[in-house]
């Protein structure tokens, strides 16, 4: 067995003998050791006390952590970062005026990507995209959701989906593949919307399925994009083949799809700027998770979703990053705690919490990382001397991170 002692940690943060999704109380507490020490067996988490143990036996490897504060790598439930190109103009287009609705009626947006996504050979997409992930990890992302939804053909989301079995199979940490399709209605079926929802239903699936190329379906539920019912139909075919549905709702307007997540036992609901009491209400009584993505909320200057209200009213709440070239080009989690800190008052504990552990949860992830509990993986974050843990969120922008580790191993800087 490879063993490795991990001795002289200054706060070793997210201790749990067992874990399970965070909802109110339980999301304010953040439990942790002062001067502790970690046992790692083959990448994952053994043990773990105070002060020095002295039981354990010296032949193990020794790591001092040097008053380190350790925290678990952060999960990130919602990416798209699988992508042909940057959109760059559009930002500047954005900048002199325009509206990210305006952008997509033109052609842009996510049809851009799509067009971008056909011409580029898949090889390039995987390199680009192991790029990206790459830095996500460095960044201290120990697991990921990775969706398609820029092919907008059979063939290129087959494409982008077996671009993220590639990652699956070449990374060091957790990748999960959600089957987008419905992202946008494409051109070629800008007249007949339910010939495109016939062929994800008919054509996609079955074959997505079949080579199992995803793990979860989503669908865009919003004015312009999908419907509420469009978008129950598309869960339940997905269901039928064994996927979860994870829905982007309430983004741009309250177009229902809290709701429609709820119908079809999704098992998170995502975006969720614009909320009201209703949509908090309906997810008061479902399991559902609710992810905010307060980096797009941040991008395309919107309001945040209303995380206390979600809070308090014992809905668990998780962090994630929405890399994608159009409304959040940047996958990094760190940035993503400070934002939910800074523009929706969630304290630095909830929203360490609501992007680790539930992230993992909302990602079907929650027994194997999130928090420091026996037998889940060695995915931390080792931070540079900080005075707490609220000086993460608090020191937006600056790197806090020493070292990542990835199943026991640190990344090679
Ligand atoms: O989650 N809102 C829908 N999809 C992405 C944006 C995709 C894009 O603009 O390329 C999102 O924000
Ligand atoms: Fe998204």
């Amino acid at each position: 067995m490879n063993s490795l002692l991990i001795h002289n940690i200054g706060l070793l943060a997210g201790v749990r003998e067992h874990s399970q999704v965070l909802k109110r109380v339980g999301l304010k507490e953040l439990p942790a050791l002062t001067d502790a020490w970690l046992l790692i067996n083959d990448g994952r988490i053994a043990a773990y006390g105070t002060a020095h143990p002295t039981h354990l036996p010296d032949t193990y490897r020794r790591l001092d952590a040097h008053g380190a504060v350790i925290l678990p790598a952060w999960c990130d439930s919602h990416t798209h970062l699988v992508f042909a190109g940057y959109r760059e103009g559009e930002f500047v287009d954005k900048l002199q005026g325009m509206t990210y609705a305006e952008i997509a009626a033109r052609g842009g947006g996510i049809l851009k990507s799509a067009r971008l996504l056909g011409e580029t050979p898949e090889d390039v997409l995987y390199e680009n995209a192991k790029e990206r992930l790459d830095e996500c990890i460095r960044l201290g992302t120990g697991a990921i959701e990775i969706k398609s939804g820029y092919g907008l053909t059979v063939e290129g989301e087959l494409k982008m989906l077996r671009v993220i079995r590639r990652l699956k199979e070449n990374a060091p940490i957790p990748v999960k593949a959600t089957f987008l399709g419905a992202h946008a209605v494409p051109d070629a079926y800008k007249d007949n919307r339910n010939g495109y929802i016939d062929l994800i239903i008919d054509q996609a699936l079955p074959q997505i399925a079949g080579q199992k190329l995803a793990d979860f379906i989503d669908v865009f539920c919003e004015e312009g994009f999908f419907t509420p019912e469009e978008t129950i139909k598309i869960c339940r075919a997905g269901q039928a083949h064994g996927l979860t549905p994870k829905i982007h709702a309430n983004q741009l307007h309250r177009s229902g799809g809290v709701q429609a997540g709820i119908a079809v036992t999704a098992l998170s609901v995502d975006h969720l700027e614009t909320m009201g009491k209703e949509e908090v209400d309906a997810l008061k009584s479902s399991d559902t998770i609710a992810t905010a993505l307060p980096g797009a909320a941040f991008f395309l200057r919107m309001g945040y979703p209303p995380a206390r209200d979600i809070i308090n009213a014992n809905i668990a709440l998780a962090l994630a990053s929405d890399y994608n070239p159009g409304s959040c080009p940047s996958g990094n989690m760190n940035l993503v705690v400070s934002l939910a800190c800074i523009q929706m008052k969630l304290l630095p504990q909830e929203a360490i919490n609501a992007a680790t552990l539930n992230g993992a949860y909302a990602m079907g992830l929650g027994h194997d990382v999130g928090s420091i509990t026996p037998g889940k993986r060695a995915n931390l974050i080792f931070m540079r001397p900080i005075p707490s843990l609220a000086f993460l969120p608090y020191a937006f922008g600056t790197n806090c991170i020493d070292r990542v580790m990835v199943n026991g191993e640190f990344l090679e800087s």
